[in-house]
């Protein structure tokens, strides 16, 4: 036996603790864990002072790969409401991508065969979707200088800058990500970048660099297309894209957009990657849901997802990931649905968080 991976689980807030816990029972279930639990966002800041000690952000260095639930709650927006220098739940999250280097934030949009008729598209556009966001996620307006300047009543900025270096990385990893999901496809790869270049600057320096680094992928086709155009094109023709390349912010909007293609937020997973050979970082694109916590009906399908996704990117263990796709498809198929993704069309059972796990798990058996 090869010695057991090392996870970090990072539950957070609201329904974090609930679809973390779910997905530790699937994980199980496919092979030996070790895990070492960990405070971030709201709990964090009610514990420690802050929304990511030093101590967690050590633990996750050290660990094989991280496990992420969601941070973030009204308690605590009322906090920053009351007092605007008071820490946010977000500050740990941030914290933690920009420490752990994860610039690379893979969002998979692959609705569900059994899913298909919960979308709130027709049938007809959403068949066929099968589309990655790739999405810049340690620099630009995320991490630029911000501030207030106390002239006439007070002005607030948000800084968007790019660094040729930062566009060239992740360009490569939408190229890489590209050539992977052609292999054994009918098409070639297809890369389109998403910017708005007829106004920003930081993202006529995007698409320049994009296009220099397209010259070492001649197999790949490239588009560029602006951040607006692409919000209608996601739910006009979601089918013809491929991969989608771009920066932090537009790359949070979009991949919420194209959420919704497979029926539900609460379906989509995500991994965050650095450097080769560091921890990455793995969890639902989802937030925190205060409003439906603790009632025990939170979706843990995309942190199980998502918990596949850290098998297959993070551990190497592409075969377990596998098994828990297919038992998570084979859930959605025996029509087994959590609030959510309930229709109450002939054929859905509702159910709540503990018997869609039961069903991954005997799925698994
Ligand atoms: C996401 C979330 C985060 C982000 C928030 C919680 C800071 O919306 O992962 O998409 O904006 O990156
Ligand atoms: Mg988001």
């Amino acid at each position: 036996m090869t010695e057991k991976r090392k996870i970090v689980v990072l539950a957070g807030d609201g329904i974090g603790p609930e679809i973390v816990a779910a997905t530790r029972e699937v994980l199980d279930r496919v092979a030996p864990f070790e895990y070492e639990e960990h405070l971030i966002g709201g709990i964090s800041i009610d514990e420690n002072g802050t929304a990511l000690t030093d101590a967690v952000t050590d633990a996750c260095r050290a660990s094989d790969a991280v496990l992420l639930g969601a941070v973030g709650g009204p308690k605590w927006d009322e906090a920053v409401a009351r007092d605007p220098k008071a820490q946010r739940p977000e500050q740990g999250l941030l914290g933690i991508r920009k420490a752990l280097g994860l610039y690379a934030n893979l969002r998979p949009v692959k609705p569900s065969p059994a899913l298909i008729g919960s979308s709130p598209l027709k049938m007809e556009r959403i068949e066929g979707t099968d589309l990655l966001v790739v999405r810049e996620l340690t620099g630009g307006i995320y991490f630029g200088e911000s501030g207030r300047r106390d002239d006439n009543g007070g002005t607030a900025y948000d800084e968007c800058a790019y660094s040729v270096p930062e566009i060239d990385r992740i360009a490569r990893t939408a190229f890489e990500a590209a050539r992977r999901r052609a292999i054994g496809r009918g098409y070639g790869p297809r890369v389109t970048s998403v910017d708005k270049a007829n106004v920003l600057e930081s993202s006529r320096l995007w698409r320049e660099t994009v296009k220099v680094v397209a010259g070492d992928y001649p197999d790949v086709e490239l588009d560029h297309m602006l951040v607006d155009n692409t919000a209608m094109q996601l739910v006009s023709r979601p089918a013809d894209f491929d991969v989608i390349v771009t920066e932090n912010l537009f790359g949070d909007i979009l991949s919420d957009e194209a959420a919704m293609l497979t029926g539900s937020l609460g379906m989509l997973p995500s991994a965050s990657i650095g450097l080769e050979g560091e921890p990455g970082l793995f969890e639902p694109v989802h937030g925190s849901a205060p409003d439906i916590a603790g009632q025990g009906i939170a979706n843990p399908l995309a942190t199980m997802l998502s918990a596949a996704m850290m098998l297959r990117y993070g551990l190497a263990m592409a075969d377990e990931a596998g098994r828990i796709e297919t038992a998570v498809d084979a859930v959605l198929a025996s029509g087994i649905r959590t609030p959510d993704l309930f229709s109450g069309s002939e054929g859905e059972t509702e159910a709540g968080t503990a018997e869609v796990t039961a069903a991954v798990l005997a799925e698994l058996n």
